[in-house]
């Protein structure tokens, strides 16, 4: 288990720009992301790469340039985006950091969240493009649905006109899934007076024809025992199994994965990584999607950089809604976000 408290520390140390690299920036951070991969990576033989001890916790995030060597390619005042890692400021090669995005109507954090590419372009090509994508009557459960990849996934299924119900820990989340997401039902795996599998009866009588599982073990082995003939199961993460060693047999694999064989299921997985030519539309259609009131973000946002550790914690313990971001330098609080409202008719 990640304890925020004993696991990591924070460091202050000297801002030195004068000694940066000819092809080197520094950029002051706005805001990181919070994403899961970062709790895989605090294990050894990791599949995202490994911190060493000392080593800064990677994060993907904005910010400014404030400094930059004679032959870099960014001018100070530039906003950039890349992997900033968990700190105030960062001095990295300029063709490592990326001119940042920004898009019409949407608050700059989407470049981290809606349009991002570790969250809501994950949940975008993970259920239009990996395995055939959820038609009309049809029966879809999305787990770790109030998290950022998942609240995304399921208004996407959503959009399809499927049935779509919604896996999460809590009354609350369970509420927001409803009431704001519109979802036609939601299960709370962490309720005492009925089990997943009561639950998964109510919500699901007619079965599950398509799973996009964010959270793996013992609530996708539920999952499976109800999946319909000819169903699709995406693997987008298991973050229920990320509290082990990923690479040292530690995971709990799927122990019903013989329904796939029974009902003629398939079950695939994928890493956002693998779909970079479908991006543009993915942004596209995102974008689209947006416009027309059909997806939003719920934004989580802890203060300050001494809240990132703790922030990944609550990524584990289900305490936050929708996409987890760190505001490293109070930017946010002087922000506008524009918000798109429906019009009176
Ligand atoms: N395939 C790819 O390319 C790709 C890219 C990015 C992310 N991902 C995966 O997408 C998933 C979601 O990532 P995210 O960044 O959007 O995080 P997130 O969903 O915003 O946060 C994680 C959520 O997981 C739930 N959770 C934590 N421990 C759990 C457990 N033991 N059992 C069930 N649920 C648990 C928590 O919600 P509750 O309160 O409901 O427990 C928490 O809100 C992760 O598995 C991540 O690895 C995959």
């Amino acid at each position: 288990m990640f304890c925020a408290d004993t696991d990591v520390e924070l460091k202050t140390e000297e801002l030195k720009p004068h000694s940066l690299k000819s092809n080197e920036v520094m950029v002051e951070t706005h805001v990181l992301s919070c994403d899961a991969f970062i709790r895989t990576i605090l294990d050894e033989e990791a599949y995202h790469g490994v911190v060493e001890i000392d080593g800064t916790l990677p994060a993907i995030g904005y910010g400014k340039v404030i400094a930059a060597g004679p032959e870099a390619n960014l001018k100070v005042g530039t906003m950039v985006s890349g992997m900033m890692g968990a700190q105030t400021h960062t001095v990295i090669q300029a063709n490592q950091a990326f001119r940042m995005t920004t898009f019409p109507f949407m608050s700059p954090t989407s470049s981290l969240g809606l349009m991002g590419l570790t969250s809501g372009l994950t949940a975008y090509v993970g259920l239009f493009y990996v395995c055939k994508r959820p038609r009309k009557g049809e029966t879809v459960v999305v787990t770790g649905a109030a998290g950022a990849v998942g609240s995304i996934a399921a208004q996407l299924a959503k959009s399809t006109k499927a049935r779509v119900i919604g896996v999460a820990g809590g009354e609350k989340k369970c509420n927001f899934l409803k009431d704001e997401l519109g979802l036609d039902g939601a299960i709370d795996y962490k309720n005492k007076q009925a089990s997943l599998e009561e639950q998964l009866a109510i919500n699901c009588p007619n079965g599950i024809d398509y799973i996009y599982d964010n959270v793996g073990g013992s609530i996708l082995d539920s999952l499976l025992d109800k999946i319909n003939p000819k169903g699709r199961v995406v693997i987008c993460g298991a973050i229920s199994q990320y509290s082990g060693n990923l690479n040292k047999g530690k995971v709990q694999g799927p122990s019903n994965y013989l329904k796939l064989a029974e009902r003629g299921a398939e079950m695939k997985g994928f890493n956002v990584m693998q779909y970079m030519w479908r991006i543009p539309m993915a942004l596209f259609g995102m974008f689209f999607m947006y416009m027309r009131n059909q997806v939003k973000m719920t934004e989580h946002i802890e203060d300050g950089i001494s809240s990132f550790p703790n922030a990944l914690h609550k990524m584990f313990n289900g305490g936050h809604i929708g996409k987890m971001l760190v505001d490293v330098n109070g930017s946010l609080k002087n922000e506008k976000n524009p918000v798109i409202q429906k019009k009176q008719d």
